[in-house]
């Protein structure tokens, strides 16, 4: 029998199931109709990567996007994905399986934690919606401990926007599939709450009909290079 895993925020649906883990990649491509590959690869793109960042992937799944990041990477570039279930690890160190540069690191990001290490850019998709703001906070400033001066957050996630003025359908499927952080992730100023904890904002992109959002900062502790 397989044992039903505890939550540690029972309201959060970015906490997969094993099931769902197992098969994580397959059902978002069919939930999406196969469209979530294709804005997947242009937002991976639009970062800007540079071939000698290191890269922390916070909440990394199956290691999806930290295989578009490595197309992007030279020699020297490197990304850790971390991430804490069982079902992930399995998938990322087979994805990367000839892939020194690729490393999984079993690791909770809603606790504080230090890797001992600093990376020029934090990577995070579809993951922060999923928590409690105070948590979020916590993630936020694991982030700060891990960036080089001057070193990049880019989030990946739901854009801002008012869901009662969105389509009856996609209102139904947002309410049934998210939960009530997600609901008030939305209605956040990100750009705000970012520059509140230390970052600076850089750019932004949408994709899926201004539905999802590439979000861009830096840590202000780097001087502009044209202020
Ligand atoms: C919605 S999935 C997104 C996965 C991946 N970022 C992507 O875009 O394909 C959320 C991921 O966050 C991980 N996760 C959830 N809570 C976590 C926590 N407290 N610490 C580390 N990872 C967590 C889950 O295991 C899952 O892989």
């Amino acid at each position: 029998m397989v044992e039903k895993r505890k939550k540690l925020y029972p309201k959060s649906k970015v906490e997969l199931s094993s099931v769902i883990a197992r098969h994580y990649d397959r059902l978002l491509d069919l939930g999406s109709l196969g469209l979530y590959g294709g804005f997947l690869k242009r937002a991976i793109k639009d970062i800007g990567l540079k071939p000698t960042d290191h890269i922390l992937d916070l909440g990394c799944g199956t290691g999806r996007n930290a295989a578009l990041m490595m197309k992007y990477l030279g020699p020297s570039g490197k990304i850790v994905g971390l991430d804490l279930l069982p079902e992930m690890k399995e998938q990322f160190e087979k994805k990367f399986e000839k892939e020194p540069r690729a490393i999984f690191r079993h690791q909770r990001i809603d606790v504080p934690f230090d890797l001992g290490e600093k990376y020029d850019l934090a990577f995070m998709s579809f993951v922060l919606h999923g928590f409690p703001q105070e948590v979020r906070m916590v993630i936020l400033n694991n982030i700060k401990r891990h960036l080089k001066p001057g070193g990049q957050l880019v989030i990946l996630d739901y854009a801002e926007f008012d869901l009662d003025k969105k389509p009856l359908l996609f209102r139904l499927i947002f309410k049934k599939f998210e939960c009530s952080y997600a609901l008030e992730f939305i209605i956040l100023n990100w750009k705000k709450v970012l520059a509140e904890q230390g970052f600076r904002f850089i750019s932004e992109k949408f994709y899926a009909r201004n539905y999802v959002r590439l979000l861009k900062v830096q840590t202000q502790d780097f001087p502009l290079e044209n202020p």
